[in-house]
């Protein structure tokens, strides 16, 4: 019906959003521990699949595990997705799933517009980049993806064997996609806002880099004769700092997150190490110049040492715009619930938005996160704000329909 007021139930929301924190709460803070495919990820989704049944959806898992609640007929699409980092907060994702279930059930109690939900799998990237709605969209192959290894070794093949598949989702039955989210950054709390409507979503590059050296005796071998793994990464994380300065802008990030050694003991000089190298930008050339500058830099620092590098596959996503009108219907509600305490920003974290952005228009907002910390157990938001942020969302999907 257009028009329609939707009445979303702030308590309803938040037991809910508290329920999806009990799979896999860490015991530390309101953390949770909830990797894609891990048991409380599989346990969480099962208890989403029915939130979305008694919601009237139907639900569906595709084979990468998205886990969808449909409504009938053409509908807007709201979600985000509830894997976790190993060490994640509660929030991260969940947010916008809980948020979506709870916009989609009061619009149809108020016989409001149709909203469909969807909660993606493994957006933290235990396989890939936003993994399940970069397949979901086109922009990787699922054969391809299945090649992919996690830090332990495991496939993605191996990882997904125990999905409850039930068919794949047409992108063609929803006329655009919103994602809440906690902003993740410290832009909206140092300023005291409440709301943050997305501009655009930077690029990310990711691969895996390995230096093999010669594993030794770590009280006999003289200094002048080792081929030691870490002393490359160490010098070569040294030197890119260098090597990037006039390359970079103040929004640039690069991070090597995670690194393994082999054999990974005192007395042993490592003979291998393999690690992370992740950069994001908001422009596409300049995360090419700086693949780039780290391919030339790791190659001579192995060059100098005797040793071999070796690159893994380069994963990445672009950087995207949000879609203009469904940015409107965001900015128009955020003035109406938090007059002179939002703004437009740009998202310098990675959402599942950015690969469906591929398929249909799409728009996000942010609500703040207290003292800008995320991906940890500390991560937190102030309830009001996660109220507002669900009313700004209530609101736009009741304009976007009359
Ligand atoms: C998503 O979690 C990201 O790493 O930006
Ligand atoms: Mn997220
Ligand atoms: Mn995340």
């Amino acid at each position: 019906m257009k028009g329609a007021v939707v009445q979303v139930d702030q308590n309803r929301f938040l037991a809910d959003l508290h329920m999806l924190r009990s799979f896999g709460a860490s015991g530390v803070g309101k953390g949770v521990v909830r990797p894609a495919y891990s048991n409380a990820d599989s346990a969480a989704r099962v208890w989403l699949a029915e939130r979305f049944f008694e919601a009237g959806l139907s639900v569906e898992t595709d084979a990468m595990g998205n886990l969808f609640g449909l409504a009938d007929g053409p509908s807007l699409l709201l979600g985000s997705h509830s894997d976790s980092q190993p060490e994640g907060g509660w929030l991260d994702g969940a947010l916008g799933v809980i948020a979506a279930l709870e916009v989609a059930r009061a619009s149809r109690e108020a016989g409001g517009p149709a909203i469909s939900v969807v909660s993606f799998q493994d957006e933290e990237g235990r396989f890939g980049v936003t993994t399940g709605s970069a397949i979901w969209s086109g922009h990787m192959g699922l054969a391809e993806a299945d090649l992919l290894f996690d830090h332990h070794g495991v496939s993605l093949a191996e990882a997904r064997r125990n999905v409850p598949v039930t068919g794949d989702v047409d992108p063609a039955q929803f006329t655009g996609f919103i994602e809440m989210h906690i902003e993740q950054g410290p832009v909206l709390d140092t300023a005291g806002e409440q709301i943050g409507v997305v501009s655009d979503i930077v690029g990310i590059r990711d691969m895996k880099i390995t230096f093999e050296g010669q594993q030794n005796h770590a009280g006999t071998t003289p200094m002048h004769l080792r081929r030691d793994a870490f002393q490359a990464v160490s010098s070569f994380n040294f030197e890119l700092n260098e090597r990037l300065r006039n390359v970079v802008t103040p929004a640039t990030v690069w991070t090597i997150g995670h690194m393994r050694l082999h054999p990974n003991a005192s007395s042993i000089v490592p003979g291998k190490a393999v690690f992370s190298m992740q950069w994001r930008d908001g422009d596409a050339g300049r995360l090419g110049r700086m693949e780039g500058i780290i391919r030339v830099l790791a190659q001579e620092i192995a060059d100098a040492r005797g040793m071999v590098v070796s690159f893994g596959p380069l994963l990445g996503l672009e950087p995207v715009g949000m879609d203009a009108k469904l940015r409107k219907a965001l900015e128009n509600s955020a003035t109406s619930i938090a007059p002179g305490r939002w703004r437009v920003m740009p998202s310098g974290a990675l959402h599942d938005a950015t690969n469906v952005s591929r398929l249909m228009p799409v728009a996000m907002l942010f609500v703040p996160s207290i003292g800008g910390i995320s991906h940890a157990f500390e991560e937190d938001t102030d309830e009001v704000d996660l109220i507002a942020g669900l009313r700004v969302l209530a609101g736009a999907v009741e304009a976007l329909e009359s």
